[in-house]
């Protein structure tokens, strides 16, 4: 079974396909996690602001890995170094909505999230995983929340984490990701004609999970899945 979550910047789309993935026992895959490992690469080897498509002739010098640390938390390698923490920081979260606009960019992540899915079930995460990475998905979920929830939440998380960030500066972050990720010409965010729309404002973290695990349930009693 695959299962497609997509959805705007910070609602809550990685928190609830980890979960999913933990209660079905399915392997997680953060799409999001990819395009900001490429990101990180460019700005780390000379990549200009402004002159992102700089990075295509360097996708090839690229590794992306997955892999689980010490205490079984997911993390991302890029060319063998754990770069979990810092993609999260404010200067990829710049830049990457600009690399993910660039169509070298996306087949050569789409082909290796493609890949994923052939050794068992997954939950991925993203913006195009319901409409182009796998429009076949047997489950299809566009999270939504309102934006001053959403940018409250990235603000928490960071302040948690020790980031010193302004709430101005995240709510800003997510506005400009969010239009560039819907107004791109390269698969663009957009809710895939059968996803089921979820907006989880007013949710905690168990029960968005319940909600979407009555769905696989449902899914599972009319198939063989
Ligand atoms: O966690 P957050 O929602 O802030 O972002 P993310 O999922 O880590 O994704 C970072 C950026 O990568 C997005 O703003 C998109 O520009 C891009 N992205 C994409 O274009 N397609 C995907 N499938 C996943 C992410
Ligand atoms: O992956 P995405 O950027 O969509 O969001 P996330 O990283 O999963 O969630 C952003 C923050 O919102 C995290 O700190 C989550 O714990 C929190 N969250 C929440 O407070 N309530 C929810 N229903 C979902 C997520």
């Amino acid at each position: 079974m695959i299962i497609a979550v997509d959805g705007y910047s910070s609602c809550g789309k990685s928190t609830l396909a980890k979960d999913l993935a933990q209660a079905l026992d399915f392997t997680y895959i953060d799409s999001g996690a990819m395009y900001r490992a490429v990101t990180l690469y460019g700005l780390r080897n000379g990549v200009t602001v402004g002159k992102e498509e700089d990075i295509i002739p360097l996708l090839d010098n690229i590794k992306i890995t997955f892999d689980k640390d010490a205490e079984g938390k997911q993390i991302i390698l890029l060319n063998g170094e754990d770069v979990s923490k810092e993609i999260r920081g404010m200067e990829v979260s710049r830049s990457v909505s600009y690399y993910a606009k660039i169509k070298e960019v996306r087949c050569f992540l789409v082909a290796q999230q493609r890949n994923y899915a052939k050794n068992g079930s997954i939950v991925m995460d993203g913006r195009d995983i319901g409409t182009v990475v796998f429009p076949d998905a047997e489950l299809k979920i566009f999270l939504t929340a309102n934006q001053s929830i959403r940018a409250q939440r990235r603000y928490d998380e960071m302040r948690a984490k020790g980031k010193d960030v302004s709430m101005e500066e995240i709510l800003e972050n997510l506005r400009e990701r969010d239009y560039i990720d819907e107004n791109r010409k390269e698969s663009p965010l957009r809710k895939a004609s059968d996803a089921v729309v979820l907006d989880n404002s007013q949710l905690n973290r168990q029960e968005q999970l319940d909600v979407v695990l009555q769905k696989v349930h449902e899914i599972r009693n009319t198939t063989n899945l």
